[in-house]
């Protein structure tokens, strides 16, 4: 197991490319299951996530590789194995969004059930509600979800929003469904992330009639089948969003290439808000801090709003404010695993249901920590970079999952940071 020592404080000063999101490339690497052919993929970043969602497709009967450029090639000429593996989906729950895929392909699709995680409860029940409205006959059996169509789905118009808004994957699974049934699919109350329209302009790319792209109403036209496609994926808004901070809480200057500023408004306010700069800058920005931080108040919210996969990394920048924050978690109410390790190292965070108020400190104090989760896990490296003496964060493979090797990126600008396998 990998731990990280991070010594502090540092003050960042450089420039970091920004991948190819992850949470874009989970469901469309799922998409390329619809084609039957040979679907070519840039900008696919290099995560155990991404590492694991190979290993399912192989196991569905894909063949995926990579070519000379890099790029990920997914050839689903032949899907004998329509079965989501539970020792995969319980190590990813991402693995969830080949059900509408397969579904819609096969006729069947047999996906574990995924269980719990450490952000909180995460039920799949929209997921499901949406594939029965096209039809489908969904049962569970053995942990298993059971989901067949042996005539094929059909389109309908469907309401996907639930008590916390719409869901990501669950938008991705239903359209996805909907791109091969009979007739036209509306999809209210979709999920409008980046991710989402990124998916979607990647179908459109392989034959699918979608409209609405980027919005809650989402319109389908189903078409008989989908042909293999080229597509680039957009670049990671979170783990953009994790360098600015980087910047923001070294008080340093950083220039993100690779990095879209306008999926990113709600996040680039909340930096400004506090005395950080953004600036666009060729294909990406430079971010900077030269003041002290302001305090500032934060609710997570479905996108356009502050996304809740910034908001630990977010809590560890508020916790050096001059005053007093308040973070509000509206997507995943309990996802507030980082705030008693950001305590062992001298925050003043306190935690009230899904509320936690920050009160600023002057320093941080280096401390032994431990990862819980992924996002969790970047807050503490980024509370690392500025805290004094020697952090050590265990059980970095969380932070693997989606941040591809950050100390060898973030260490050229600065950061002090070594990796150990104990
Ligand atoms: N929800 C339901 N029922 C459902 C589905 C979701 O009640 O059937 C609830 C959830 O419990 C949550 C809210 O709806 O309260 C939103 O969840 P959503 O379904 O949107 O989450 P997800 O699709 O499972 C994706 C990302 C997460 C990110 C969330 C929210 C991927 C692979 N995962 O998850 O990313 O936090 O959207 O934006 O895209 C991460 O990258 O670290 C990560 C956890």
């Amino acid at each position: 197991m990998d731990i990280f020592r991070i010594e502090g404080p540092v003050r960042l000063s450089g420039s970091v490319t920004v991948n190819g999101s992850k949470n874009a490339s989970l469901p469309i690497m799922a998409a390329a299951i619809l084609a039957g052919g040979k679907s070519v993929l840039k900008a696919v970043p290099h995560l155990s996530d991404i590492s694991v969602f190979r290993k399912l497709l192989g196991q569905l009967g894909c063949k995926v590789t990579k070519n000379r450029k890099g790029d990920l090639c997914i050839d689903s000429t032949v899907i004998d194995n329509p079965v989501g593996d539970y020792e995969i989906v319980r190590k990813m729950r991402a693995s969830i969004c080949i059900l509408g895929p397969l579904l819609a392909r096969c006729g069947r699709a047999e996906v574990s059930m995924p269980g719990g995680c450490a952000i909180g409860d995460r039920p799949i029940n929209i997921h499901l509600r949406g594939l029965r409205e096209l039809g489908a006959q969904i049962h569970l059996k053995s942990g298993y979800i059971i989901a067949e169509a042996p005539n094929g789905l059909t389109g309908k118009d469907i309401f996907m929003g639930g008590p916390f808004g719409s869901t990501v994957l669950g938008t991705a699974n239903v359209l996805m469904a909907a791109t091969l049934a009979k007739g036209r699919t509306v999809i209210e109350s979709a999920a409008c992330e980046p991710e989402i329209a990124d998916l979607a302009n990647c179908l459109n790319k392989m034959g699918a009639k979608i409209s609405g792209i980027g919005s809650p109403r989402l319109i389908i036209e189903g078409v008989r089948q989908l042909r293999p496609a080229e597509f680039e994926v957009i670049p990671d808004r979170i783990e953009a969003g994790t360098f600015m901070v980087a910047a923001a809480i070294t008080a340093g200057e950083l220039r993100l290439q690779n990095c879209r500023l306008d999926d990113m408004m709600a996040v680039v306010d909340r930096l400004r808000n506090v005395g950080v700069t953004v600036d666009a800058d060729g294909d990406g920005c430079v971010v900077a801090r030269s003041g002290s931080i302001r305090p500032a108040d934060i609710t997570t919210q479905p996108y356009p709003g502050f996304p809740t996969d910034l908001q630990a990394q977010f809590m560890a920048l508020f916790s050096l404010a001059e005053g007093n924050s308040v973070i509000i978690e509206k997507i995943f109410p309990d996802r507030f695993m980082h705030v008693a390790e950001l305590n062992r190292m001298a925050a003043n965070l306190r935690k009230e249901g899904p509320t936690v108020i920050v009160a600023g400190v002057k320093k941080l104090i280096a401390a032994p920590v431990m990862a819980s989760d992924l996002r969790a896990s970047a807050a503490l490296v980024l509370a690392g970079l500025a805290a004094d003496g020697t952090t050590v964060v265990n059980r970095v493979y969380h932070i693997d999952r989606g941040y591809e090797r950050i100390e060898e990126r973030l260490n050229p600008a600065g950061a002090k940071i070594t990796r150990e396998s104990i």
